[in-house]
Formats: C-alpha cells, sequence, structure tokens
C-alpha cells in the first residue's frame, strides 16, 4: 500500500468526520450506491489533487465504490485534515497528504502522478501543470482532466489558448450547480467561518472590506453584511463594481479602502491585489486574510520585509509589527483562509459540487466522448440532474411546463 500521511492513529477520528459528510452529502450517497452497482471506472485509475476534507473523503470513496483505484494529494499545504488523510489511507486510498506540507507539496504531487492516472482531478491545477511540464512521459495515458476551481480553468483556459493543453479538460468549477452554490454560499459562510475561528473579532459595526467582487466575492460580503459588518467591495470589473453598488455595497479602490477597514478578505484569484501601498495604509489591528485560491492575493513577502518584528499570536494568526508600531494580524500565512483556519465548505454545498466531478469522471469514462484538448464546459444534462437530485433531497417540488406553455415558449406568433 503505497501512502503517506501524518499518523494513522488519526483514523478513526477521520472516520467519524467522514460519516459526519456522508450524512450531510445525499446526492453524492446516491451516486455512490449506483457506483457499487454499475462499477462504471473499473479497470482507471483516477488522480486527485483536492482539498483533503471530509468531503473529499466522500467523493473518494464514491470513486473506489465505482471501481477506481484512487490516489489523492492535497491542492494546498494548509488544507488537509490529516484524520481524514489517515481514514483514507486505511481504506485503500493512496493517499499522500498532511497538514503543512510546504516543502514536500510537489513530491506529494509527483506520487499520485506515479500512479498513471486516466482521469485528473484537479482543484487549482497543479496536476496538470506538473503533468505538462515535468512529467510528460505520462501525459498520452490520461484520458483526460475535471478542475474544480476559477483559477484551474483560468490556467488551463490560458494553456489551450497557448496550445499547451494536450488533453480535454471539463471545467466542473463552472457547473451553475457548482459555482452558483459552492463558490458563493459555500466561500461566504466558510470565510468568515475561518476568521472567526483564527480570531473572535466582532464583525457587527465593523468595517469589512472584500476585494474581489466574483462568485466568491458576493457570498463573503453578503454574510458579512449579514453579521452586522459595513461592508466595502474593491473591483477592477466596472459591471461587476455596479453589480455591488447597486447590491447596497460601497464600492472604492483599494487604496482609498486600506485606511478604513478592520476586516479585509481578497477573493480574486490575481496576484497582490492587497499590495505593499495598501499594507502601509491600513490602521492598527487591521485583520488580513485571503479566501482565492493561491497564497499570492496578498502581498505576504512585503509584510514579512517591512515588519520589526512577527510572531504567531493564535492558531492561524500572525502579528506583524510595523515600524510605525501598527500591528497587522494576517491569518493562515495568506492562504485559503476557510480550510486552513475552519474545514471548508460544509458538507451540503460539496454535495453538489463533487456530485458534478462523480458524474462528470462517469461520463468521460463510460461515453468515451470524442473531445479534443480544450476545455470543456459540463454538460447540461449532468447539471440538471445534480439539480434535479438536490432538490428531491431537499424535499422540494417544483412546477413543469404545461403542452400548452411548451408550445406557445417555441412560436412567435401570439402577441399583444
Ligand atoms: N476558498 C474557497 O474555498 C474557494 C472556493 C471557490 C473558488 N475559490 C477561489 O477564489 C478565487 C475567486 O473565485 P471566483 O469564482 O469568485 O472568481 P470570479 O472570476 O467570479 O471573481 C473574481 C473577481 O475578482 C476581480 N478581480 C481580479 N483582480 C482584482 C483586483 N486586483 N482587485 C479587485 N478585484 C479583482 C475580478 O474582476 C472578478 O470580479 C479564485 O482563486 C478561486 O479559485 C476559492
Amino acid at each position: 500500500m503505497n501512502y503517506k500521511v501524518k499518523d494513522m492513529g488519526l483514523a478513526e477520528a477521520g472516520r467519524n468526520l467522514i460519516q459526519w459528510a456522508e450524512d450531510h452529502m445525499p446526492v453524492l450517497m446516491h451516486i455512490k450506491s449506483d457506483f457499487e452497482h454499475q462499477q462504471p471506472l473499473t479497470g482507471s485509475t483516477i488522480g486527485c489533487c483536492l482539498h483533503v476534507t471530509k468531503e473529499t473523503a466522500v467523493l473518494m470513496k464514491t470513486l473506489q465504490a465505482g471501481g477506481a483505484t484512487v490516489a489523492l494529494c492535497g491542492s494546498n499545504p494548509l488544507s488537509t485534515n490529516d484524520a481524514v488523510a489517515a481514514a483514507l489511507a486505511d481504506e485503500g486510498i493512496h493517499v499522500y497528504a498532511w497538514r503543512g506540507n510546504s516543502d514536500q507539496y510537489y513530491w506529494c504531487v509527483d506520487r499520485v502522478l506515479d500512479h498513471q492516472p486516466r482521469i485528473t482531478m484537479d482543484d487549482g491545477g497543479d496536476l496538470i501543470t506538473v503533468l505538462h511540464t515535468q512529467r510528460q512521459e505520462l501525459l498520452d495515458s490520461v484520458v483526460a482532466g475535471t478542475e474544480e476551481t476559477t483559477t484551474g480553468v483560468n490556467r488551463q483556459r490560458m494553456m489551450a489558448e497557448q496550445g499547451e493543453l494536450r488533453f480535454p479538460v471539463v471545467a466542473v468549477n463552472d457547473a451553475m450547480t457548482k459555482h452558483f452554490f459552492d463558490n458563493r454560499y459555500g466561500t461566504g459562510q466558510s470565510t468568515i467561518d475561518g476568521i472567526l475561528r483564527a480570531t473572535s473579532v466582532l464583525l457587527a459595526g465593523k468595517t469589512f472590506v472584500v476585494v474581489g467582487y466574483g462568485w466568491c466575492g458576493k457570498g463573503v460580503a453578503m454574510r458579512a453584511q449579514g453579521m452586522g459588518a459595513k461592508v466595502v467591495v474593491c473591483e477592477v470589473d466596472e459591471i461587476r463594481a455596479l453589480e455591488a453598488a447597486m447590491d447596497g455595497f460601497s464600492v472604492m479602490p483599494v487604496a482609498q479602502a486600506a485606511p478604513r477597514g478592520d476586516v479585509f478578505v481578497t477573493v480574486t484569484g490575481n496576484k497582490h491585489a492587497i499590495d505593499g501601498p495598501a499594507l502601509q495604509a491600513m490602521k492598527d489591528g487591521a485583520v488580513i486574510a485571503n479566501a482565492g485560491h493561491f497564497d499570492n492575493e496578498i502581498n505576504v513577502p512585503f509584510l514579512q520585509e517591512q515588519a520589526v518584528a512577527s510572531h504567531q499570536v493564535r492558531d492561524n494568526t500572525r502579528v506583524y509589527e510595523m515600524p510605525d508600531g501598527r500591528k497587522l494580524y494576517l491569518l493562515a500565512e495568506g492562504r485559503l483562509v476557510n480550510l486552513a483556519a475552519a474545514e471548508g465548505h460544509p458538507s451540503e454545498v460539496m454535495d453538489m459540487s463533487f456530485a458534478n466531478q462523480a458524474l462528470v469522471a462517469r461520463w468521460l469514462l463510460q461515453k468515451d466522448p470524442t473531445l479534443e484538448a480544450q476545455v470543456y464546459p459540463v454538460p447540461e444534462s449532468i447539471d440538471r440532474e445534480v439539480a434535479r437530485r438536490k432538490l428531491a433531497t431537499m424535499d422540494i417540488a417544483i412546477d413543469t411546463l404545461t403542452e400548452e406553455q411548451k408550445q406557445y415558449m417555441h412560436s412567435w406568433q401570439e402577441g399583444t
């Protein structure tokens, strides 16, 4: 058995966490039961680079139930739950992940690739990038890949545009039943959860700055407002800035927001969204966090260079003492605060994201669609199947079009 985790003694605790997730992921559990009977993934190896959470564990067990051999590494050095990793290793999943594996992050990615996956499943695109740059000898055995997050999809679109992508990738992030819910309600809730677990600050009455008003930013802003914070949004896209303004938030450049904010969250997928000048302008006591995929959204090296002293004040909170006496608090080293300081998205929302992943894996391996080396959307039939199954588990019924309405929607003669 090939795996490397922190401590196999944690497996029992991990099994309890996974049980909790299973009890809150009815759609994925239904798919798992289908997979057990149909064995649609038999004989295939699936290589995954995903946050090693209890929800990811349910997906791994679903793929395994469908007949796949599964290898898994974390997609961020601070997002692995060591108990979950141990429980998965105990179940026969090839896991190479432990919390705090910064130095050996790419060693873990390489070990997953050693299993020669037919399908890759990425969250951020590191597996695909390493395959195309350092492990090209394995490219021919890959049928296709899937991508879980916005940043990864952006990277793969760039690869396709530059003629570098060598196999098709399905943008699971772009499914409606993924980003509408996971990015917005998942990131919204779990980012607040991470900030509170790391600091326990009162949000009511505070000025809370959200940098980036995409799907994640909308969720974070909405939930911060719900906690009583005065929310300020910073954007570079005129339409999203307008949307934020009409959603009722103050909109201003980051330079203006910097001296006003008490809490800052970046969710842009972009580098240095909070850069040196903004860090110089922040007031004493400012709390700074990132919920975007990579840890480059806040210019952390600038903080490290400028600070006269720095130490860990609480789990996941480090204070930087600036030369002018200000204290700035950076959460989770600037890595995804919702995964590093909390548990990531709630199981209920990952239920839909990972249902898409499982059904897309089956579609790729069973239907054998003839796809080129491009980025493809999730088939609409899968997206809608996930929505239908989720509604059913929530005991929500909806109306259906009558024959008269269907005909009307396909006609043009009837008017005023
Ligand atoms: N923490 C999580 O669990 C989680 C979940 C899903 C996605 N993500 C990640 O969060 C990031 C955002 O994802 P999304 O789906 O919201 O993307 P998105 O593309 O919908 O939104 C990003 C927004 O940031 C804006 N932006 C870009 N550069 C900016 C800058 N310098 N200043 C201000 N605004 C800027 C863009 O105009 C856009 O509106 C990505 O890195 C994604 O991979 C994280």
